[in-house]
């Protein structure tokens, strides 16, 4: 298939195209750089031998997206641009609303001039809100708690619209739990500008010595240990899902969620020793208060992926700890 990838040069857009690669798709991203480098693409190069044509423009540029879709006919899209960063949705919501939202309706409306009808978005957990119960299956209640998660809701709200209205839409909504991880040769791997929001990268910069000590947000919590559950999915188990849904959208008409994670959760301090186990490194971490927002534990209910993609992850947690520390360690400074 030839896909456009909309911030394919980005961490999972990345890892994505090697997997869409080996795959034996042709791949063409679509990419501002406002959150990657074209580093990103050279490695690409280099685990797949294959160079993925970079259009560097913006979503929000309706004059370039047009241009992408009047020069070649894609098969499918794959869409991975925005913003998402959680504290920054809240201090400035017109961004991620302009940024994730509008560029979308660009996105979609050129897609559709072009009879370019086959879309996998991606979506996130953050749409089940603060869940009351887990294991959270597609059906659980959606909502959203901060700007960003509102912008993913209503795209997906957006494309449930688009699909009933028009039957040619094949749209597969992938909601990931926790992307994290890297690809087991180290040459591509998460780069977060400026100190981490996550825990992952949190852990790789504590170990590699860029930053002092983590703080586990709360220990108080109604869990084993007191502290966050979540469903860590090795960031190339994802990319591998985005291949599944290609497989499968041509049979797939309306528009679909699927939740892609293991189906099992960790909590904060089972990760930080599992990354002590898997890379013989102590990490230097201490109790902090809660980081307001936070739900107790959120991990997916994975049977739908299985049953309708034939996907489910192949790499466990001491994978996802030994590729996160590669790629960190052979990359102290991530693509610079
Ligand atoms: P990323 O920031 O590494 O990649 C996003 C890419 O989109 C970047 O390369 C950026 O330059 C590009 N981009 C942003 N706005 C654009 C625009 N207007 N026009 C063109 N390109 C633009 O993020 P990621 O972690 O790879 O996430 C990819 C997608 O998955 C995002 O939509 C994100 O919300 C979603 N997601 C991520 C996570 C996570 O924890 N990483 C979890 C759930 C969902
Ligand atoms: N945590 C710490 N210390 C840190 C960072 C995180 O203890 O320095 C804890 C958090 O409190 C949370 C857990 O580690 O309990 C995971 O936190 P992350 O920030 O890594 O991930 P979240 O589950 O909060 O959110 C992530 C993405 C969201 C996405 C969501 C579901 O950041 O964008 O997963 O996909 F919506």
């Amino acid at each position: 298939m030839k896909i456009l990838v909309t911030g394919g040069a980005g961490y999972i857009g990345s890892h994505t195209c090697v997997e869409a690669i080996k795959a034996g798709h042709e791949v063409v991203v679509f990419d501002n750089l406002s959150n990657s480098s074209p580093e990103s693409l050279n490695r690409v190069e280099k685990i797949t031998g294959v160079r993925p044509r970079l259009i560097e423009a913006d979503l929000l540029d309706r004059a370039a997206v047009k241009a992408a879709f009047d020069e070649q006919k894609y098969d499918a899209v794959i869409h991975f641009a925005g913003l998402k960063a959680v504290g920054e949705s809240v201090a400035k919501p017109w961004m991620y609303y302009n940024n994730n939202l509008v560029s979308s309706l660009v996105l979609f409306d050129e897609m559709r001039a072009h009879g370019v009808f086959d879309l996998v978005f991606s979506s996130s957990a953050t749409v089940y809100g603060d869940p009351d119960k887990v294991p959270l299956a597609e059906d659980a209640p959606l909502s959203a708690l901060n700007p960003y998660g509102r912008t993913k809701l209503w795209i997906e709200d957006m494309l449930r619209d688009i699909s009933a209205a028009d039957p040619r839409w094949h749209i597969i909504l992938l909601r990931y739990f926790n992307p994290v991880g890297a690809h087991e040769s180290g040459l591509i791997g998460e780069d977060p500008g400026g100190i981490p929001n996550n825990l992952m990268p949190y852990i790789t910069q504590v170990a590699v010595g860029k930053l002092k000590e983590l703080t586990v947000f709360g220990n108080d919590y109604p869990t084993r240990d007191g502290t966050c559950i979540r469903d860590y999915i090795h960031v190339c188990d994802l990319a591998e899902g985005h291949i599944s849904a290609l497989n499968a959208i041509d049979k797939m008409p309306g528009c679909i969620p699927i939740n892609l994670g293991t189906g099992d959760g960790f909590t904060v301090l089972e990760l930080v020793h599992a990354f002590e186990k898997a890379t013989g490194k102590p990490l230097p971490h201490k109790i902090g208060p809660r980081r307001p927002g936070d739900s107790p534990a959120s991990y997916a209910d994975a049977s739908r992926a299985e049953k309708l993609l034939g996907w489910k992850t192949k790499r466990g947690v001491n994978e996802i700890c030994r590729d996160a520390w590669n790629w960190q360690s052979k990359n102290p400074n991530g693509y610079k």
